[in-house]
């Protein structure tokens, strides 16, 4: 097994994971869900699915891989149940549709990067023409796809882990001093009540399936991202406390962005946060709309400082989050199919590539793929793009994932089995309140919940029907 690899130790796994679950959900996608969201009542609820019906599947995720040293596919099978490998099927599917589409993203941000270095903040008001520009973007999607498939044939301590030890820290530290920035803005107090005085009555099913989607989503849970990562850590180390500084991290992170990007978006709209979940400014523009003006008000030295750095440690953030979505269907085809790692990671990559074109291409330069959902007729329409609409459908089934795996920790596999695996590397785990929490979440609480919202999310997002 030594030809896998290994993270070296525990630090490097919950960077890495982290690593994987903080990237442009965190900054990008976060804000505008909240904005669609209506504000803080969805980030209300999308703290308690993270900490409550996430947090087990986790863990679920993180035993299943470190049990059986495989791939999500692999991993069924391994451990006897054949039947249940179209789970890791499904997972991989969803993987490859989440790095289509989140690399012409991630492109974007690293395009961003290089405006605010020649201090083009207007850039900003213009977000509509330049994700046309298909040139540009087309040149910066394949120079990330590019990087991305580099770091992963390094394999995973030499290049996923160091990448992700220096640049999660910066991040973290960056966005702070964008907070301390952003409060002193005029309206800022308008953005934060917006995004921390929660109004109940705002909540309905779009709302509570859009903090859930969002929420498997940053975790990086539901398509066993974490099954392979899970496979590359060691018996001595503690799962459970590992997935909370997982979910901590990530979840910190993404509140922290928004504390930044609220105030700036209050600063730009004048204080006026009805506009926030309008087309053109609110969705996934959102912070490629804003953030340039607010650079600009800093002046063009410290502009060009702060803004290209802002999206240069953005770009890296979304870095080691590809990396991970690009390491699933590598580990699967290395494991399985017994292809070499460095050939393996090419072929991959140039693959999901080819499928994010039409994604590239929906950002105003194809009439038809601009306006997709709406043309066929889909009602998850707050944005209509192509883009929008695969992020949409790999989300769905994220839940999906999430649920069958839960569901089959629980049932299938058994949660005796589970249990054991986490008992590993957990001196008292057998005491435990967690323990206890876990024997309820990973057969009643989770699948149940998650089940009863897939559905209602799916009849909601995509056949227009309400339920409840
Ligand atoms: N969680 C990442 C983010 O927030 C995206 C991501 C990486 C992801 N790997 C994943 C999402 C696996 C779902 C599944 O940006």
């Amino acid at each position: 097994m030594a030809s896998r690899g290994a993270f070296s130790n525990k630090l490097g796994f919950i960077l890495a994971a982290a690593g994987s679950a903080v990237g442009l959900g965190n900054i990008w996608k976060f804000p505008f869900e909240v904005g669609n969201g209506g504000g803080a009542a969805f980030v209300v609820l999308y703290l308690f699915f993270c900490f409550l019906l996430c947090f087990p599947v986790m863990i679920s995720e993180i035993a299943i891989g470190r049990k059986t040293l495989r791939n999500p596919v692999g991993a069924f099978n391994e451990l006897g149940f054949r039947n249940w490998r179209f789970v890791g099927m499904l997972g991989l599917f969803c993987g490859v549709l989440i790095l289509s589409f989140y690399n012409v993203v991630a492109g974007w941000a690293f395009g961003y990067f290089i405006e605010m270095l020649f201090a083009n903040f207007d850039v900003g008001s213009q977000f509509g023409d330049y994700i046309k520009d298909i040139t540009k973007v087309g040149f910066y999607a394949i120079l990330f796809m590019l990087t991305t498939a580099f770091i992963v044939s390094k394999g995973v301590s030499g290049g996923i882990e160091k990448a992700a030890k220096i640049l999660m820290p910066t991040l973290i530290i960056m966005i702070l001093g964008l907070v301390a920035y952003a409060t002193t803005l005029p309206n800022a107090m308008k953005g934060i009540s917006f995004y921390l005085v929660p109004d109940f009555s705002e909540i309905n099913i779009t709302v509570i399936g859009g903090a859930l989607r969002q929420a498997f989503f940053s975790l990086s849970l539901g398509m066993g991202a974490l099954i392979t990562y899970g496979s590359y850590v060691s018996k001595n180390d503690n799962i459970i406390s590992s997935a909370a500084y997982i979910t901590l991290m990530d979840v910190g992170i993404a509140f922290i962005a928004g504390l930044m990007i609220f105030p700036f978006v209050a600063f730009n709209l004048g204080g006026d946060m009805t506009q926030v979940s309008e087309p053109g400014f609110g969705g996934p523009g959102l912070i490629f709309v804003t953030l340039p003006g607010v650079f600009a008000t800093l002046g063009s030295t410290w502009g060009v400082i702060v803004g290209s750095f802002f999206f240069l440690l953005l770009s890296f953030a979304a870095l080691t989050s590809t990396v991970s979505l690009l390491e699933v269907p590598v580990a699967y085809v290395v494991d399985e199919h017994k292809v070499n790692r460095n050939k393996a990671v090419w072929i991959v990559a140039l693959i999901i590539f080819v499928i994010g074109i039409p994604s590239l291409l929906s950002g105003g330069y194809s009439e038809f793929l601009s306006n997709f959902s709406r043309i066929i007729g889909v009602p998850d329409v707050i944005d209509s793009d192509f883009l929008s609409f695969v992020a949409a459908t790999a989300d769905v089934l994220l839940l999906l994932g999430g649920c069958l795996i839960v569901f089959f920790a629980g049932y299938i596999w058994k949660k005796k089995n589970l249990h054991e695996e986490i008992a590993q590397g957990f001196n008292g785990y057998e005491n435990s309140f967690v323990k206890k929490f876990l024997d309820f979440a990973v057969t009643i609480l989770s699948p149940v919940v998650l089940a009863i919202l897939f559905i209602l999310v799916l009849l909601n997002n995509f056949f227009g029907i309400t339920l409840i």
